[in-house]
């Protein structure tokens, strides 16, 4: 093979499976986190929100109309919000069947099915999703978190767990609460220069939006000593930009054709 392209100090790029290995199996099931551990992806990057009854569940948009069958199964309870079902309720759904019929009988998980699932094998990415939508999101993930020490004891895990969110609010009220656990603004663009230099002073990463990412605002996260791990990088065009760029990660659809560029297959 090539040589295997580097990034900051030489050190590998971590790759984030993107709602698992969501390019090749349906987004945020086991499916398709079992996928993105056996393609030896560093994390997975995954999205959690409340259901009526406040569990946490696995599901990246605020309606069940995409990724389930809720609209056939539930035909008379439109717009299907995610925060309207019950957990049972969201039980009887399929969340696989709409991506391939082999991926039928796929479930919504909750937060703590995914971290049986996980295990040891592979760090987590976790988006407090859409928090305006979910009130009390933070709160949950927090006492939800606090029971499960295997989780948050620093240092433990290989790949530990990252919380993110677009909403420096949530991020802050994880960071009050669980300050040994990583935080991650997720964003279109790199903050401002002094709204950054306050960021850099208590979370970990930013993760931009690949698409608007210039490279003066990468050199200003990585100056700022913060970790860059952009979203979604999705070709091998983009790939090499994005190592040039000096990332310490990429979220992607396809971790095991990034892996295979990383390390020059
Ligand atoms: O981690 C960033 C990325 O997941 C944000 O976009 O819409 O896929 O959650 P989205
Ligand atoms: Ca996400």
């Amino acid at each position: 093979g090539s040589t295997p392209p580097a990034s900051r100090g030489g050190r590998r790029a971590a790759t984030y499976a993107h709602r698992g290995s969501s390019g090749m199996a349906p987004e945020n099931t086991a499916a398709a986190f079992e996928l993105a551990i056996a393609e030896g992806a560093d994390y997975v990057e995954t999205d959690v929100q409340l259901s009526a009854d406040g569990e946490l569940v696995i599901i990246h948009d605020v309606t069940l109309a995409r990724t389930t069958d809720a609209q056939r199964v539930f035909a008379d309870r439109p717009p299907w919000n995610v925060h309207d079902f019950t957990l049972a309720e969201l039980r009887k759904l399929d969340a696989g069947g709409w991506y391939a019929a082999e991926f039928t009988g796929q479930r919504i998980l909750t937060l703590d099915e995914l971290l049986d699932l996980l295990g040891d094998r592979v760090g987590l990415n976790l988006e407090l999703k859409s928090p305006a939508v979910n009130p009390g999101l933070a709160r949950a993930v927090v006492a939800r978190l606090r029971r499960r020490r295997d989780w948050l004891t620093p240092g433990a895990r290989p790949r530990p767990l990252i919380v993110g969110s677009f909403d420096e609010q949530a991020l802050q009220d994880v960071h009050t609460q669980l300050p040994d656990v990583p935080v991650s603004l997720i964003t279109y663009d790199v903050p401002a220069g002094g709204r950054l230099t306050d960021l850099a002073g208590w979370i970990f990463s930013v993760n931009p939006d690949i698409r608007r990412l210039r490279p003066e605002d990468a050199a200003r996260v990585v100056e700022a000593g913060l970790a860059l791990v952009p979203w979604t990088v999705d070709s091998p065009e983009l790939w090499r930009w994005a190592l040039d760029l000096g990332v310490d990660g990429m979220i992607t659809n396809y971790p095991s054709a990034l892996n295979d560029l990383l390390d020059g297959r």
